[in-house]
């Protein structure tokens, strides 16, 4: 989580919340008096967007239930930590920071464990950290208002743990940390079940969210200031909209852009197999709509596709490819990539080297693989040695470093729509990203253009963003 303490409180609340003079106070309807001012807490997020979403909206369900967030754990009376478990490494982290937070620990804080880890290790965690109060797993959030009665009453090991479940994460309150771009949650779990990944165990069965809810949440975020928006699903273009109105991805999409105040439209992440050409031709009819799509391949090799259960050949996803370079507006495309799955020969990983050169992609986010447990592919033969894996992921991402070098070369010249995110530390220096998603550092004698989209002419690069000067 960035630092963001300085946000006007009345763009946290959510459509349903109570008035926000009630929020600011801590009484009235949302915050009982009884439980203003009950502590402090200190909130740590490791992961995807998806976590980093969830832990605004659980420090929104703190705010409510009368606590106040500090920026150190040692500050804090509570303290969260939201964990990631997709590789083994990032699991492993958990235990040592757990560690460190034992150290600070005189016996008056709680410590909670959140998230992916929380689930796949359930009450285990006890076991092994027995200074944690609270283990929750993310589809369990919705419950965490009684789970955090429990620890306030001074219960030593409560646990949420359901996995199976068919509800959403909904609250009144977001602690939102962007003031001009909010993400959304569309769609929570994944049922796609590809044989290396965690997601399917940790965050249960794929449920989409209201289309209406969806769409009066953005709307009151558009109120309250907010321009851009990101609708987060693991599979977020499987989206099924479970109210009558069966309102398909892309008309979601398009209704999005359609909300007065919203500039930019985005959504991650895209699974190639539900990449339909609706979702193209609804770009093209609303230039709003963000013009990058991230779409994972993990594997160049039809062969591997298969093994991973992916669900689409290589040929399959260069007709998406194809399908997106369709598209009106020049759009860019990312993608992830694991190296060294088991029983990918050199031969493999050949193709996916080749793949690179055919899609020319934006950006790649490679990573070795790592077995998991529970999942099909941990009990898979014919590992690939580490080694191995890290010749390979440093002869792709070098390769990508190549192609990304051309095509950020033949941008010099243009120009670009900028969302100003930030100030840099030296005079006349700003950034923020395009429409397709690409950071662009820039000059402008302007004194404030926090939020602001502007015009940027493009005159250089780095490995990895934009330079240039704002057109006044
Ligand atoms: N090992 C390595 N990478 C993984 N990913 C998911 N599971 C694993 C794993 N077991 C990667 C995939 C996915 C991204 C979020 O993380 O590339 O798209
Ligand atoms: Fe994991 Fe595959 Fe679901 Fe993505 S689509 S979250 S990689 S199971």
């Amino acid at each position: 989580m960035g630092n963001g303490f300085d946000i006007r409180l009345e763009t946290l609340v959510n459509p349903g919340a109570p008035a926000l003079d009630a929020v600011a106070t801590g009484r009235g309807a949302g915050i009982p008096a009884d439980v203003a001012g009950r502590g402090t807490f200190f909130l740590e997020t490791f992961g995807c967007q998806m976590n980093e979403h969830d832990s605004e909206k659980v420090a929104g369900l703190l705010v409510a239930r009368g606590y106040q967030q500090v920026e150190t754990a040692e500050a804090a009376s509570l303290i969260l930590y939201n964990t990631c478990s997709i590789r083994e490494k990032a699991a492993q982290k958990v235990f040592s920071r757990l560690g460190e937070y034992r150290g600070l620990n005189t016996g008056e804080k709680k410590i909670a464990v959140l998230g992916c880890v929380a689930q796949q290790e359930g009450e285990d965690i006890f076991t092994r950290a027995p200074w944690v109060s609270l283990v929750c797993g993310s589809a369990s959030y919705r419950k965490l208002p009684q789970l955090l009665a429990q620890v306030e009453a001074g219960e030593q090991r409560v646990a949420g743990l359901d996995n199976d479940t068919d509800e959403t994460f909904e609250t009144e309150i977001t602690r939102r940390d962007n003031p001009w771009r909010a993400y959304i949650t569309i769609i929570e779990g994944c049922d796609k079940a590809c044989a290396y990944c965690v997601v399917p165990f940790t965050r249960g069965p794929e449920r989409s969210r209201d289309s209406a809810r969806i769409l009066q949440e953005l709307k009151q975020l558009a109120d309250f200031g907010y321009s851009e928006v990101q609708f987060l699903g693991q599979t977020v273009n499987s989206y099924l909209d479970p109210s009558p109105s069966k309102m398909k991805f892309s008309e979601l999409l398009i209704e999005a852009a359609a909300v007065p105040g919203i500039r930019r439209v985005r959504f991650t992440t895209s699974h190639p197999r539900d990449f339909s050409p609706d979702i193209i031709a609804a770009m093209d009819a609303d230039p709003a709509i963000c013009n990058h799509v991230h779409l994972p391949v993990q594997s160049g090799s039809t062969r591997v596709l298969r093994e991973m259960q992916r669900t689409y050949s290589r040929a399959e996803y260069l007709e998406k490819i194809a399908l997106i370079r369709s598209a009106k507006r020049r759009t860019a495309i990312t993608t992830d990539v694991i190296v060294g799955f088991p029983g990918e020969t050199t031969a493999d990983f050949d193709e996916t080297l080749s793949l690179l050169d055919e899609v020319t992609y934006d950006g790649v986010f490679s990573f070795k693989y790592s077995p998991r447990p529970n999942t099909p592919a941990s009990s898979l033969a014919d590992a690939v040695s580490e080694e191995e894996k890290s010749r390979r992921l440093a002869l792709l991402q070098e390769k990508q470093r190549a192609i990304q070098s051309g095509t950020l070369q033949s941008l010099l010249g243009e120009r670009f729509e900028v969302h100003v995110d930030g100030k840099s530390k030296k005079e006349n220096a700003w950034y923020g990203h395009s429409s397709c998603n690409r950071v662009v550092s820039f000059t402008s004698v302007n004194p404030q253009l926090l939020g602001e989209y502007v015009q940027v002419s493009i005159s250089g690069c780095t490995a990895n963003s934009l330079l240039g000067e704002h057109i006044l």
